[in-house]
């Protein structure tokens, strides 16, 4: 297995480091605060531009680990998003609905003969791939989400396609996976990274060890935990190992503004001429990270947080009918109770200091 943060690479000097490409600018604008796993990934989408990939296997296959709410998923999103204009063109197969053997059949379908060979469509087809591809790029990209809790039999099947860039279908035809990007996602060994980064559950108080250490003891918890659950060779097919680093407070802040800053388009794409400003000062975004964020859940709860104190509140003032087109309102926290209130701005807003 070879892994995305080795030591040689954080060690060379800044002469050398080539400058980023579109993609990997374009990434990192999405993905905050895994500059190491977009690091690893990038070259092979460019190897692959370059038609330089080789033949006879996937164009590259990803094991994403790491804590909950890190962006593992987010990044295959994104990936879509830059490269074929949508984040959700991308082929998915969410492993938590293959826990049981005869599921892992709906993904290859029923032999013929069998009872359910006609109704059952496989979900990997060649077709399906075809359809995770654009007029912007011929390049698919597979998720497996959540890969560990799939049932063995899943495991085995993604062996032919790792290795030979093939799966043979129950009709005994075979799908093509060269031209694709495999990624599979897996929350193993996160308990074991939640204990180092929360070392007040134990009693190892003292100082909080460097982030590159952090980083080192979190991989290899995630790679113990992978050579614990898959065989050798399931894990000699993966081109890179790759964890995902806890959240820091400016990586989080940046997420919640780039969810704000959404969310301000979707409401003026959705009011259009009815539409308002929303204005969310700097104290109250303290108060929605403090709400919506946590080691445990990563960034994974900002988008409910937003939703209960920014969209729900929006929704009933919009239906109340009592808005002005083009007003403005603040999201502003109430002293007195400890809510946040969504009013129209007046002239005399309370000064904010800075995050
Ligand atoms: N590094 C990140 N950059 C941007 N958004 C993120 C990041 N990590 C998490 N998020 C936000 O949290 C949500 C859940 O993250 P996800 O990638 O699904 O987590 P996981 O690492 O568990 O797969 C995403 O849809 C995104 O809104
Ligand atoms: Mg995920």
């Amino acid at each position: 297995m070879k892994s995305a943060a080795a030591p040689g690479r954080q060690r060379r000097s800044a002469a050398v480091v080539p400058p980023p490409s579109g993609i990997a600018s374009m990434l990192s604008k999405r993905v905050v605060g895994q500059p190491s796993a977009l690091e690893a990934i990038v070259p092979y989408v460019q190897v692959y531009q370059a038609g330089l990939a080789p033949e006879g296997r996937p164009a590259g296959v990803f094991l994403l680990l790491g804590p909950t709410g890190t962006g593992k998923t987010k990044t295959v999103e994104a990936l879509a998003e830059v490269l074929h204009g949508s984040e959700k063109c991308l082929l998915r197969v969410d492993c938590g609905e293959f826990q049981m053997e005869h599921e892992v059949a709906k993904l290859i379908g029923a032999p013929p003969g069998y009872l359910g060979h006609r109704e059952t469509q496989p979900m990997l087809t060649q077709q399906k791939l075809a359809a995770a591809t654009s007029e912007k790029s011929s390049l698919a990209l597979v998720l497996f989400d959540e890969v560990e809790k799939a049932a063995p039999s899943l495991t085995r099947l993604l062996l032919g396609i790792l290795d030979k860039a093939t799966l043979r279908l129950g009709d005994n035809t075979t799908v093509n996976f060269e031209r694709s990007l495999i990624f599979l996602t897996s929350n193993l060994g996160s308990r074991g990274m939640m204990k180092e980064l929360r070392p007040d559950f134990g009693f190892t108080a003292g100082a909080v060890p460097p982030r590159v250490d952090m980083d080192r003891k979190l991989e290899s918890i995630g790679t113990g935990a992978a050579r614990r659950k898959f065989p050798p060779e399931f894990l000699n097919r993966i081109d890179r190992v790759i964890t995902y680093r806890p959240l820091g407070e400016r990586a989080l802040a940046e997420i919640l503004d780039q969810h704000i800053a959404d969310f301000q388009r979707h409401v003026g794409a959705r009011l259009g001429p009815n539409t308002v400003d929303i204005e969310v000062p700097p104290g109250t975004r303290r108060v929605l990270l403090r709400k919506g964020a946590s080691p445990a859940c990563g960034a994974r709860e900002l988008k409910r947080t937003l939703h209960r104190h920014l969209t729900e509140p929006l929704a009933a003032l919009v239906s109340g009918g009592a808005l002005e087109p083009g007003c403005c309102l603040r999201l502003v926290l109430n002293e007195r109770d400890g809510r946040l209130v969504l009013e129209p701005e007046t002239a005399a807003a309370p000064a904010d200091d800075g995050y």
